[in-house]
């Protein structure tokens, strides 16, 4: 078959597959065409002239298909975010978990958080500036805030912590003010929120968090939101057990509403606040 026809029924449906064991997306029915066109696109880049080898490629494992995995994943991952998103959600931070994050850490004063599927920085930035307002003697402290993501060119955006009115559309203005400087129509982010933020490339689907070293670990607080809507339920559930691990006994877990609708919470209490449900490691 060449790139002058349709991808086949069998070919697409393998292709989906595919991508749902590497990444956990769930490409949609009404997708499916819109896969196609992001398929051959990679495949004229490459200058394949057959889909059934591009598929060969992407379901070898050699380096080849890894760094070809970090391309087509651009394609395929939808990175809008933007900051303090979910007022509600942000509201029960700031009121509740992490005043109670802190006081369980007044002794060893260490704080450990990972924004699982953080795009272009606006969660974890958010969570760092919460940390700065909350936290008086910040420098006594040892923080990590993790933002983790399988879209490079995301978090390339992410370290450079400069960003447009869009992504701090739903800020305060006395925030705004205090951590964001205005230059050329660009807010560049403030340099010590900047800095309490580490980012690493990781598909959360295939990545081991275990690894000796592994900065995914002793975690008090995952946010993984808007996430687990594109991904498909098996995924979900895999991506589910690595969280647990990685949590501190009583570690908190943040979903975007309703995303774990039918995941089996048994490792988790369930604690319903009227801004949100939030998981907790049992
Ligand atoms: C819509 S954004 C959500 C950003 C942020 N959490 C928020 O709620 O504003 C979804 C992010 O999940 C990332 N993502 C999708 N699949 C992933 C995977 N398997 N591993 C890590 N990140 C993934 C995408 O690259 C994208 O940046």
């Amino acid at each position: 078959m060449s790139q002058t026809e349709p991808l086949s029924v069998g070919l697409t449906e393998a292709f989906i597959q595919l991508i749902a064991n590497h990444t956990g997306l769930n490409i949609r029915e009404r997708d499916q065409a819109n896969l196609s066109e992001k398929i051959f696109t990679r495949m004229n880049e490459l200058k394949i002239l057959f889909p059934e080898l591009y598929y060969q490629l992407l379901a070898s494992s050699t380096i080849y298909s890894h760094l070809e995995w970090r391309k087509l994943v651009l394609l395929l991952t939808n990175i809008e975010s933007y900051f303090f998103r979910d007022k509600e959600q942000f509201n029960l931070l700031r009121n509740c978990i992490i005043p109670e994050i802190i006081q369980c850490k007044q002794n060893y004063k260490t704080i450990r958080i990972c924004s699982a599927g953080c795009s272009t920085g606006e969660e974890p930035y958010s969570l760092a500036i919460l940390l700065k307002e909350l936290i008086p003697d910040l420098d006594r402290w040892n923080l990590m805030i993790l933002g983790v993501d399988i879209n490079q060119e995301a978090l390339k955006k992410a370290k450079r912590g400069i960003y447009t009115a869009w992504s701090l559309r739903s800020i305060e203005p006395q925030i705004m003010q205090q951590y964001f400087r205005l230059i050329n129509n660009q807010y560049y982010l403030d340099k010590q929120i900047q800095q309490m933020v580490k980012f690493k490339y990781t598909n959360l689907v295939k990545d081991s968090f275990t690894q000796p070293y592994s900065e995914f670990r002793d975690i008090d607080l995952i946010i993984c939101r808007n996430v687990f809507i594109y991904f498909e339920a098996s995924a979900i559930a895999k991506v589910l057990d690595k969280f647990h691990d990685a949590l501190q006994p009583f570690g908190y877990l943040i979903t975007g509403h309703a995303e774990l609708i039918e995941q089996n919470l048994s490792k988790f209490h369930t604690k319903v606040f009227p801004e949100s449900l939030v998981y907790i490691k049992k």
